[in-house]
């Protein structure tokens, strides 16, 4: 039978195969190993891709996230918005700090905060927002701009899921006090480990991440705050570098991909993601909805087709945020949405004969209906 995996990752491998091998090899050939001319330039090179002054690399976009509140000053007992439907680490960083945080449903379309829904759980104690752009598509953030004059709140983009997705034309991370990257290796831009990115225009931000990501390290012996080891090392920062000079086409390949899926789609009852008129989606992933979401999970499984569920169970209904006080029926279009989508495999290498063998499949699985 046949096999296709959510994502193909040796067949990402195999075309930069030569170029990584070198490039680890001329880090060994080194043992330069931490903070050195590789996360230098990846920085450098990061910023300029995202049009932002500064870009600090990090251990991981959890650490970005976390960092970056930090960095912007929100402390414990700090109110922290953000959405129920994204991956745990959100919330986990903001719950690092002693922030507490408050959620507010999703726009079913595009799956990010229904920022017209955030003005109303504003308070005096309300320190932050966190739009988190969701499966490649940016959150609507213009409003939460709007806001954040209005109120003197920070916003932190949790761009992990969007390398090279825009809003407006502006990269996803370059709009708000700062944004946050994974470069866990299943993301658009991902190494083979772990690694992250704050990227920022604000100086004292960029300054504090720097301290805070090495132990508050100022200078040779000198410690200035109490930090964390959230470092990335040179061997990722030396593969990212080889991979930021594909994203660009990563991307289009995803699009290509997601458009084909689309078109032939277009007959199914599935509901398909939607990319507004103002945004650019990069598909991370690919997303679609359907009330017999199980069901159709498990014909395709049965078929070789792998599929994933991002994310199953919604933030505020997780065991360990039982302590916040959140019951089933707070975020019904979040709550919904989490028994519906499914993820269908994407990624820059997915061939037609088996993008139409999916849809095929699909297109079985509802004439059996
Ligand atoms: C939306 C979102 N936020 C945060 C993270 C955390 O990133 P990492 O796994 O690199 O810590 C991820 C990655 O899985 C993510 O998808």
């Amino acid at each position: 039978m046949k096999k296709i995996p959510l994502i193909d990752l040796k067949a990402g491998f195999e075309p930069i195969k030569d170029e990584v091998m070198k490039a680890i090899e001329s880090v060994f050939s080194t043992m330069n190993l931490y903070i050195g001319p590789n996360v230098q330039a990846l920085e450098e090179e990061f910023a300029s891709y995202c049009k932002t002054k500064y870009a600090i690399a990090v251990g991981s976009g959890t650490d970005a996230i976390h960092l970056a509140l930090l960095s912007a000053r929100i402390r414990r007992g700090d109110e922290v918005i953000v959405s129920p439907n994204t991956f745990f680490a959100t919330v986990e960083a903001i719950a690092y700090i002693g922030a507490m945080p408050v959620f507010v449903d999703i726009d079913p379309v595009t799956y990010t905060i229904d920022t017209f829904l955030i003005e109303k759980k504003i308070n005096s104690k309300t320190k932050a927002v966190v739009p988190v752009h969701m499966y490649g598509q940016s959150a609507n953030i213009k409003p939460i701009m709007e806001l954040s004059e209005k109120y003197g709140i920070k916003i932190i983009e949790d761009a992990c899921q969007a390398h090279g997705a825009e809003y407006h034309n502006k990269k996803c991370g370059s709009i708000g006090d700062a944004g946050c990257f994974s470069f866990y290796f299943t993301k658009n831009l991902g190494g083979y480990g772990e690694g992250g990115m704050v990227v920022t225009n604000n100086h004292d931000i960029a300054e504090k991440v720097r301290l805070f990501r090495n132990h508050g390290h100022k200078s040779k012996y000198e410690h200035s705050v109490m930090g964390y080891n959230n470092r990335l090392d040179e061997l990722q920062a030396a593969i990212l570098r080889i991979k930021l000079k594909h994203l660009d086409n990563y991307n289009e390949n995803r699009r290509s991909i997601a458009k084909k899926y689309n078109a032939l789609f277009g007959s199914t009852p599935l509901i398909l993601p939607k990319e507004t008129a103002d945004r650019k989606h990069v598909y991370h992933l690919y997303v679609v909805r359907t009330p017999q979401r199980d069901e159709l999970q498990e014909y395709l499984n049965e078929r070789g087709i792998s599929t994933g569920i991002h994310y199953k169970v919604p933030i505020h209904l997780q065991e360990a945020c039982r302590v916040y006080g959140y019951k089933y029926g707070d975020f019904p279009e979040t709550e919904k949405a989490c028994k519906e989508i499914l993820s269908l495999p994407i990624y820059p290498e997915l061939k037609d004969n088996d993008i139409r063998y999916i849809v095929d499949a699909i297109k079985e699985f509802y004439s059996k209906k």
